[in-house]
């Protein structure tokens, strides 16, 4: 989702929660999910939000194979209704990809789908969108080889990328960042240098929230006005609520103990 504007987030594809979540790779926000059945209710009140603003929310079937799968933000970009199929970052992982795949490129049916191969690595969850202006982690899960793949795509589309360096205590760029509108990124203190972002575009700005607070960071904007954020990051609402959108507050601890942020639960496309 973090590669669409605003105006682009009609359509969100979600996946169901595997009885294998309590399995998910957890080293950074998380130690592993403890209850499944919370998760569930997590996932559902994050479907219902979408729903609720008026997102079309379409829910593939869960795989018990498949601990991570949830997370669909990882395994295929969707710019301008091009699709890129990542090779996902985590060996793990990779099997998640063909239903998604399958489900984008045929919604979005005539479109150009390019496939990385080779070195390439990456996962979705390490793009951010502000307005026409891409960034990209260079993290744990992407490398060079497929930050370059995905250059072509943005340079073929006429968009511009920059890069950023994920610390180590971080797993994707949207682990510590996201656009809730498209002229603000919040993004923690203490896990990029203040300069990460360059120069923005007039009118563009980052807005630094505490350290403690790096998970509230990853918030959903949608069209309407209102923006999804998870429990317990004061900061981060007060951010939202001075922005004058409408935050809807959402328990994510169950999701957060996979290492999963709000934005990786969606594929808007
Ligand atoms: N648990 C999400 C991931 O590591 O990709």
């Amino acid at each position: 989702m973090a590669t669409v504007r605003l105006d682009q987030k009609g359509r969100a594809l979600t996946r169901a929660i595997p009885s294998s979540f309590d399995q998910a790779i957890a080293k950074f926000f998380g130690t592993g999910p403890t209850d499944l059945d919370q998760a569930k209710a997590q996932h559902l009140a994050y479907r219902e939000a979408l729903l609720n603003a008026g997102v079309e929310v379409t829910v593939l079937p869960s795989d018990d194979q498949l601990p991570d799968s949830i997370f669909v933000e990882d395994q295929a970009v969707v710019i301008d209704g091009h699709v890129l199929l990542p090779v996902p970052g985590h060996p793990s992982r990779v099997p998640e990809q063909p239903p998604i795949a399958e489900f984008v490129t045929r919604q979005l049916s005539g479109t150009q789908v390019c496939r990385m191969d080779g070195e390439a690595r990456m996962d979705g969850g390490d793009i951010i969108r502000l307005g026409d202006l891409f960034f990209v982690g260079r993290s744990s899960r992407t490398n060079d080889a497929g930050i370059e793949e995905l250059r072509d795509l943005l340079t073929h589309l006429g968009h511009n990328l920059r890069v950023i360096e994920i610390p180590g205590h971080a797993l994707h760029l949207t682990s510590i960042s996201s656009t809730p509108t498209d002229s603000v990124i919040l993004a923690p203190e203490g896990y990029l240098p203040e300069d990460a972002f360059g120069e923005l575009p007039e009118g563009c700005e980052v807005r630094w929230m505490p350290k403690e607070e790096a998970y509230g960071c990853n918030t959903i904007g949608l069209p309407n006005g209102q923006v999804l954020v998870a429990d317990g990051y004061p900061a981060v609402l007060d951010a939202i609520k001075s922005l004058g959108l409408e935050p809807v507050v959402l328990d994510m601890s169950q999701i957060r103990e996979a290492d999963g942020s709000l934005t990786c639960c969606s594929l808007f496309y």
